[in-house]
Formats: C-alpha cells, structure tokens, sequence
C-alpha cells in the first residue's frame, strides 16, 4: 500500500525489506534521541522487526516510511491490541529533525489515523518524551506541540527516572530490613526469564491488571484480559528480541501471586536494564510489598548482570508511593512522557 500526500510519499514497511526496515528505523531513532542524549528510550532495530514481522497474541504492528525523493525522513507505527481494548491504535509518528515543521509530521499522522479508522479503532493513543524542565504539559517542546496540535488531549503525565547501578549493598539491604516486619506474612521468589508453571496463573491474572491498578489519568484503557497463553506468547516474543526478564512476586500464605516486579534487559542495549511493571493487589497493599519485591529484584538484577550501568523507568507523575520507593532507591528524575489520547469523530 501506498499514498502520495503533498512531498510526502508513504509506503508500507516490510520488516524481512532490510534495507527498507532499516531506513524506517534510522528516522525513527534519530528523531526519538534528538535532544535527549542518555534519556532516549529508543527500541532497537532488532526488536523492532521481530514486533514487525511476528503479531503476537496480544498486538499487531504495522510500520510505515515518509520519503521525499526516495529519502526516509518519517516514520510512523501502528499498534493494535487484539484481546481488548479493541477501540485502541497506539500511533507513532517520528520526523528527523531536518525535515520537521513542513507537514510530515501531519502527513504521517493522517494516513496512522485512516489505517486506525479502517482497523475500525476509535480511540488513538500517541506518547511523546520531553524535557523534564518542560512541566508537566511540554510547552514549547516538539511532541506535546505537534499532538496538541493534531487534536490529541495530554491524559497522563509521566515522569522518567533513572538509577545508576550498582546500588550499594548496604542501602539494599537497609531498605529491605525496613520492609521486612511489614511483610512477615508473605515470601518473595525470584528468577530470570519464564514464569514458573506454578506461578503462571497467579501471574497472568496480576500483570494483566497493571493497566487499570497503576495510576492511568484520562487514558481510556480497560483491564488487560489475563491469558496464561499470552503470557507465554510474549515470553518468545521477548527472547526472540534478544531480552532477558527478571522477574519477583511476593506470595501470600495460600501461595497467591499479590506482588509483582520485573526489569528486562536487551543484548542490543548493554549497559541499560528497563523497569516494567511493579504492583501489589489492593487488598495486600500496606506491607511495604512494593519495596520489598522491587528491592529483592534488584539484588537479583545486579547479581546476574554486575556489569549493567543503570536502570530506566517510567512513572506516572501522581503514583506517590511508587515514586516514593523509587527515592528510596535512588532514582534520579531525568526527562517525562506525556501519554495523550485522541477520540475519532
Ligand atoms: C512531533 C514531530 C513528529 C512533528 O513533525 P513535523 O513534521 O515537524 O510536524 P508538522 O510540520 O506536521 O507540524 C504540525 C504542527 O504541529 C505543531 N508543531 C510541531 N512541532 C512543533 C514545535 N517544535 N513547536 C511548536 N509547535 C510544533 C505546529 O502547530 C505545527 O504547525 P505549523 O508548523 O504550521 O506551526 C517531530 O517533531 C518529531 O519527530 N518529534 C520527536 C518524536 C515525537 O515526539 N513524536 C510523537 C508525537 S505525538
């Protein structure tokens, strides 16, 4: 498929086209780290094709070049979740810097927004990082502009934060002799890559509520179905991109999963560990749960990879308690996203 917008032509990407794929993720990158040094966030190529060219259980993903005169200079990205939220498309829209601010942009999110449309999904999601000394709206700052612009509402603010590694011993082990006597009632368990079959469902059933537990503002999602099978589907997706999990939940006495934790690592990114999800069940929060597994993961992480540099995260601006957990364990704040939404007409 192909559309010709004014200057902009817009093809398809096929993810086994190297060369094509690559020029799609050479504008996509260097638009995503311009101006934002060791911040950016960036997914690797290799990910990339594999989300590309293998849809997962849970999401399909569609990539898509901007060329002027045969030069990539957009790229666009389309997710769409497949066991829920059926009324979402998560777009991406990037311009290289030295073509920005000529209708791209626009261009690119046009046609994101009719492939949405004929997905027959209403409801658009788009992210966008900045500087943290933006505020939290991003005034001035290309992304919360442009989707400003575009007709999207900023629905949640999220605030980036980086840990240098290693965390001493001593500071772990003192925050988890603090969390210790609030959580006598429960046992933490931790391990590297799959989800052990006894835990699976316990851990399909909690993850698949993070969506909807953490802190989400405006944003219009519901409850991840929880699939044991997804769960898995994702956990090959994940190898296959050359990730690595580590993973920690506390049980309670009968053995259920009420707190979970995980960082990934990638091969193609050394040095850098991700932090995903953290969340204890509302019933069981109160224990200093979410210190503890996010302690007890760590110790793990650095374990395992005693060469890793540092750990990225993400959270919303307005999670008090998980923000401060990560105080607690040195976070530093480094930039924010802005997560906005659009309602199709
Ligand atoms: C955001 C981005 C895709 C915009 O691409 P672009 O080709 O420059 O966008 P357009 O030229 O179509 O801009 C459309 C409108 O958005 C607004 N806009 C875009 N960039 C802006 C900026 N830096 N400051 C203020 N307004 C801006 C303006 O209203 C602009 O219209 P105008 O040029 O007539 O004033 C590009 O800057 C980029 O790749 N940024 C990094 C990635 C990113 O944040 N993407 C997520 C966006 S949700």
């Amino acid at each position: 498929m192909s559309r010709t917008c004014p200057g902009l032509e817009i093809v398809a990407v096929d993810p086994h086209d190297e060369q094509a794929l690559t020029a799609w993720y050479d504008a996509y990158a260097e638009a995503e780290r311009h101006g934002r040094g060791r911040t950016a966030t960036v997914w690797q190529l290799r990910e990339l094709q594999v989300m590309l060219a293998e849809p997962s259980i849970r999401r399909r993903s569609t990539a898509w070049a901007g060329r002027v005169d045969g030069r990539t200079v957009a790229a666009g990205w389309v997710q769409l979740p497949l066991l829920d939220n059926l009324e979402r498309a998560e777009l991406s829209v990037q311009v290289v810097p030295a073509a920005r601010r000529r209708g791209h942009g626009t261009a690119m999110l046009a046609h994101l927004e009719q492939v949405a449309r004929e997905e027959g999904r209403t409801v658009l999601g788009a992210e966008a990082t900045y500087d943290y000394d933006a505020g939290p709206d991003g005034a001035g700052e290309s992304g919360p502009e442009f989707a400003r612009a575009r007709g999207f509402d900023l629905v949640l603010g999220d605030v980036q934060r980086i840990l240098d590694l290693p965390v001493p011993d001593e500071v772990l082990d003192r925050l988890a002799a603090e969390a210790a006597p609030h959580h006598t009632a429960y046992t933490l368990r931790s391990w590297v890559g799959p989800v052990p079959e006894e835990l699976l469902v316990g851990w399909a059933d909690l993850t698949s509520s993070l969506m909807t537990e953490a802190p989400m503002g405006e944003l219009d999602v519901e409850r991840e179905s929880a699939s044991t099978e997804a769960v898995r589907d994702a956990e090959a997706l994940v190898a296959k991109q050359g990730r690595t999990k580590y993973n920690t939940v506390a049980l309670d006495a009968e053995g259920t999963v009420v707190a979970y934790t995980d960082l990934a690592t990638t091969v193609h990114e050394p040095g850098r560990a991700y932090q995903w999800g953290t969340l204890v069940r509302r019933e069981h929060r109160g224990h200093r749960l979410g210190l503890a597994v996010k302690v007890a993961n760590l110790r793990l992480l650095q374990a395992e990879c005693p060469d890793l540099d540092h750990v990225v995260t993400y959270n919303a601006e307005v999670n008090a308690h998980m923000v401060a957990v990560n105080d607690a364990l040195g976070y530093r704040v480094t930039a924010r996203l802005g997560e906005f939404q659009k309602r199709l007409a």
